[in-house]
């Protein structure tokens, strides 16, 4: 098993929860060539993409190939359209972001409990969601829920600015030094990712306005700082309707030739309610109860 999976920091040294093995964080890079916009796996055929990424990115043929069989079913579900989401998701070492024991199940279909009693969405959620904002080089994305990382890790292939905010603080460190190994050992494209733990029901006003907004946590009703926070013009995705039970709606910020500002909202599935974990509120430090109102 690969000694890269599912690290955490600890004084200044890397722990290896896997296998219990001790190392520096100066880890040597095993990606060897480095990410650019321009670079392009090969997508007709799975072997050719299996070689060419142990090659290039010194990834494990194992995932690769089950990497490769998931992007052929994303792809004949149409959760992904466009070559440069189809790239991200062939990208995208989503082995890295699930729990040593989910190992085997990284590229199912189905979500995975990642600890602290959350999850990392299924491969199809992430990848149509995505796709549906629409996301060009440069823009500057916010995504709501860190969670694992990998959604920031995907998003990470379409930009080099991705903000992304997690309630739970020991999920968010644990996240932060995942990429942070990760940068270590040659994955430079997520230096793009800046993360940070807080509420993000109040999103990250510093850092805006956002191009596009990603949230991946389920409410009843759309964030009125977030909609502040996104450009005119910008897209938001979001999971909105009672616990447990969601739709996931592409909010469209537009002005109109009367210079009123709406906001446009479709169903990203046709209507079909897709669960996803509570949008919860941070009150004094503690993490209580939901943003629902
Ligand atoms: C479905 S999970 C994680 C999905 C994540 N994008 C991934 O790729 O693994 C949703 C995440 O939203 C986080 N969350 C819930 N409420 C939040 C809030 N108010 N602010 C920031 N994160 C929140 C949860 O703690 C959880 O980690």
């Amino acid at each position: 098993m690969n000694r890269r999976h599912f690290l955490h920091m600890s004084s200044g040294l890397v722990t290896a929860a896997l296998t219990g093995t001790i190392l520096p964080d100066t880890a040597q890079a095993a990606v060897s060539t480095p990410w650019t916009p321009q670079m392009k796996p090969p997508m007709g055929n799975g072997e050719e993409f299996i070689q060419w990424a142990q090659k290039n990115r010194g990834e494990s043929a194992e995932y690769l190939r089950k990497r490769w069989e998931r992007y052929q079913a994303v792809v004949s579900n149409k959760d992904v359209l466009d070559e440069r989401n189809k790239t991200a998701f062939l990208m995208a070492p989503r082995e890295h972001f699930v729990l040593p024991r989910n190992l085997p199940r990284a590229y199912e279909h189905a979500f995975l409990d990642i600890g602290y009693g959350v999850t990392i969405s299924g491969p199809h959620i992430v990848s149509r969601m995505t796709t549906s904002i629409d996301v060009q080089p440069g823009d500057k994305i916010l995504e709501i829920g860190t969670g694992s990382g990998y959604q920031s890790a995907y998003l990470s292939y379409l930009t080099d600015q991705v903000f992304t905010i997690e309630i739970i603080q020991p999920l968010a460190e644990r996240t932060r030094g995942i990429y942070d190994q990760l940068i270590g050992e040659g994955y430079s494209e997520f230096k793009a990712i800046q993360s940070r733990h807080a509420d993000g029901y109040y999103g990250w006003e510093e850092a805006g306005p956002f191009d596009k907004i990603i949230v991946t946590c389920g409410i009843d009703h759309i964030p009125p700082p977030l909609l502040k926070q996104l450009k005119v013009g910008g897209i938001m995705v979001i999971p909105v309707g009672p616990p447990g039970a969601q739709r996931v709606l592409k909010v469209v910020k537009e002005e109109g030739s009367d210079g009123v500002v709406r906001a446009t909202r479709s169903d990203i599935y046709g209507g079909r309610i897709v669960p996803f974990v509570p949008f919860t509120k941070l009150e004094g430090g503690t993490i209580k109860g939901t943003h629902n109102q």
